[in-house]
């Protein structure tokens, strides 16, 4: 074959991209050799002996499929009806769901990031939402979701001072600047990265003040179960579509099913009447027709599976249960050794931050130390995957923290 010598290739001019700053960390802790390092990045749940295992009733659900006749035929557009009626369901809670005043139409999404992005599209392409107001700080990924879907992208504040709690008063002063019709993205239950919630009633002011500034929310629901339960966690949606609002709510589960690489979640649009719950079926169809067609069909299968048999659903609400409250012992346990070597310092605040992280407050360089000299991985911001803890780790990881704050005081 004669090969054409070009002087510049298209590629040539390619800019090297950094590398992603959650997925990019997990790679570099993969080709750490250290033996004792501990993985406290990518917000994945491990178990006590580190791994992240295929929840009993996920594997009961593959059985059953297995056995199935099953077929590998295309899933509709908007993905199979009865997923999308069992998550509906879910997210908004039975109750809200069957509201006959409340109109919804749930698609099935490879993932939560895709659900985020449909989302996204949608306001944009077809209402022409340009902005989208953002919790400062949030999940890396969202300002680039929203900015790939044409977005501009606006900050509103969250944390005190400190960094460990919030500031309900500043979030609502940093929203002045909200104009009707511009977005807003909301962490339904266990903000990522702070693990910092509003109160109930803190929901019911800043739902209401979204209605009365004219935005509109996507509620991003990334982790239902892992804060009180399934159905209180769900308080913020239900109370701001019941009060009249309009939404759009991204769901996944990789977290609350383990079936991160799966990738399946949804998007549900609630409207308000009839012929807009329909027209937005179609236009999330329309929308997902034109970047991945139609969903996988896999994982998706697995969540209709569990959630539309009493006994397998019972089995995974237990299962999660039990996650959620291995998080919570593990905060409490941590919380209450780092207090044992730092006594001058209060750690409390992660006792009342709910999910898989917590904004540890530690610094830039602190996190820096804790890779370099004790193969600890936490994300540059300071936010640690509580999940990531485990008897063996415990008090080596809070040594280490000790020693590196110690140091910086
Ligand atoms: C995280 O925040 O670490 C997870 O949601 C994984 C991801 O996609 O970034």
């Amino acid at each position: 074959m004669t090969v054409i010598q070009q002087t510049k290739t298209l590629f040539d001019s390619a800019p090297l991209n950094p590398p992603d700053s959650i997925f990019g960390l997990l790679e570099q802790f993969k080709q750490d050799s250290r033996s004792d390092k501990v993985n406290l990045s990518v917000g994945v749940y491990q178990d006590e002996s580190g791994q992240t295992p295929v929840l009993k009733c996920v594997r009961a659900a593959e059985r059953i499929m297995l056995d199935a006749a099953g077929s590998k035929n295309y899933l509709p557009i908007d993905g199979s009806p009865v997923f999308n009626n069992a998550v509906g369901k879910l997210v908004l809670g039975a109750a809200v769901a069957s509201n006959a005043n409340l109109h919804w139409a749930t698609a099935q999404t490879p993932g939560g990031t895709v659900s985020l992005r449909i989302a996204g599209e949608l306001l944009r392409r077809v209402f022409e939402v340009d902005t989208i107001w953002i919790s400062n700080p949030t999940w890396a990924n969202h300002p680039q979701i929203f900015h790939a879907a044409g977005m501009t992208i606006q900050r509103y504040e969250y944390l005190n001072a400190n960094n460990t709690g919030l500031d309900f008063g500043r979030l609502i002063d940093s929203l002045a600047q909200a104009k009707s019709g511009q977005a807003i993205l909301l962490h339904t239950v266990c903000h990522n990265p702070t693990g910092v919630d509003p109160t109930p009633e803190q929901w019911i002011e800043l739902n209401t003040l979204i209605q009365q500034k004219g935005l509109f929310p996507i509620f991003d629901f990334a982790y239902q179960g892992f804060g009180v339960n399934l159905e209180e966690d769900s308080f913020p949606i239900r109370q701001f579509v019941e009060s009249g609002g309009e939404a759009l709510v991204c769901n996944s589960f990789s977290k609350n099913f383990g079936l991160y690489a799966e990738r399946v979640g949804g998007v549900t649009a609630v409207a308000q009447r009839g012929s807009s719950g329909l027209a937005m079926r179609s236009q999330l169809q329309a929308t997902i027709r034109t970047i991945y067609s139609n969903p996988p069909l896999h994982g998706g299968k697995i969540v209709e599976t569990v959630l539309g048999d009493s006994e397998l659903r019972q089995q995974w609400e237990q299962e999660l249960t039990e996650i959620r409250h291995r998080i919570l012992q593990l905060r409490a346990t941590f919380v209450a050794t780092m207090a044992s070597m730092i006594p001058d310092r209060d750690f409390q605040y992660i006792n009342e931050q709910r999910g898989m992280f917590s904004y540890s407050g530690l610094t830039i360089d602190q996190v820096e130390r804790l890779r370099s000299e004790y193969a600890i991985y936490a994300l540059k911001d300071g936010r640690i995957n509580i999940a990531g803890i485990n008897r063996n780790n415990l008090l080596p990881l809070c040594q280490a923290i000790a020693n590196v704050v110690r140091s910086a005081d």
